[in-house]
């Protein structure tokens, strides 16, 4: 597995969130790319399956992070729409992990006080994830301490696609003049309408992509990508991102005086 030192290597989630309470302000909105379940499988010879079923402990505990942390907003990206191409036996697994995770977490997710989002192309689920996923939003629908974004059967640039759609929808209706669109206009029309831009973008496993998420939501997101891969990836590690976000200085284009 790779394991690259870090400065906070020997603090404990305990340590790191006490640190993170007094080292600056929390990001409001977290979004992780969650990657590396293949790998984690492969490397205990476990078929990829099994690497997403671990998979799903972690998103239970970086949820838990998250409400601990203070963050607002996390976004995770589970299924991308080029997942659909993966092997039948992979995206049935996918699919009812999904349903499982759903089943498991949504009494807790309630009281919590987390709202459920699932973000993407929605017609594509199988009925009984479609049903699970109805079940989770309607239920969870009257919360507000956390916004848990699961985008499924997403791809910016065809959520780009379906705003620019939109757009011209309107345009050819005579409701809107060309020149009246603005940035807004735009994201007005993504899946995130009402969810502020990322403050910080985690990718795990250490591959240096953004895959087709967010691409115009992350325009001044500060980018951490962890080594880990995300069945081992938790509370801890996401303390840690915090923590490196904290240091940094966000200019969003303009000088520091
Ligand atoms: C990327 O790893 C991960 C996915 C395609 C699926 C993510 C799903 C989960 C974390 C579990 C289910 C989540 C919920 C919310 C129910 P990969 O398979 O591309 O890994 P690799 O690059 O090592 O092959």
């Amino acid at each position: 597995m790779t394991a690259r030192p870090s400065v906070h290597q020997a603090a404990t989630a305990d340590e790191l969130l006490a640190r993170l309470r007094v080292h600056g302000a929390v990001p409001r909105h977290v979004a992780i790319i969650m990657d590396g379940n293949g790998r984690w499988a492969r490397e205990r010879l476990l078929p990829r399956p099994l690497g997403h079923r671990s998979g799903m402990k972690a998103v239970r505990d970086v949820v838990e992070g998250a409400l601990a942390a203070g963050v607002e907003y996390l976004s995770l990206f589970a299924f991308s729409q080029e997942n659909w191409q993966r092997p039948a036996t992979e995206v049935g697994a996918l699919m009812s992990l999904l349903e499982e995770y759903i089943a498991r977490e949504v009494d807790e997710l309630r009281e919590q006080g987390v709202r459920v989002r699932v973000l993407g192309d929605l017609a594509r689920l199988t009925p009984p994830a479609a049903r699970a996923v109805e079940r989770v939003v309607g239920e969870t629908a009257g919360n507000s301490r956390l916004t848990l974004n699961l985008f499924i059967s997403y791809g910016s640039r065809a959520e780009l696609v379906r705003a620019v759609r939109a757009i011209a929808a309107d345009v050819a209706a005579g409701t809107l003049a060309p020149d009246e669109i603005d940035d807004a206009t735009i994201a007005q029309r993504l899946y995130t309408a009402d969810c502020p831009d990322p403050d910080l973008l985690i990718r795990t496993s250490g591959e240096l992509r953004i895959s087709n998420f967010l691409l115009w939501q992350i325009a001044y997101t500060e980018l951490f990508i962890s080594p880990v891969l995300w069945p081992d990836f938790g509370r801890r590690e996401l303390f840690e991102a915090i923590v490196a976000y904290q240091s940094r200085d966000r200019r969003f284009g303009r000088v520091t005086v």
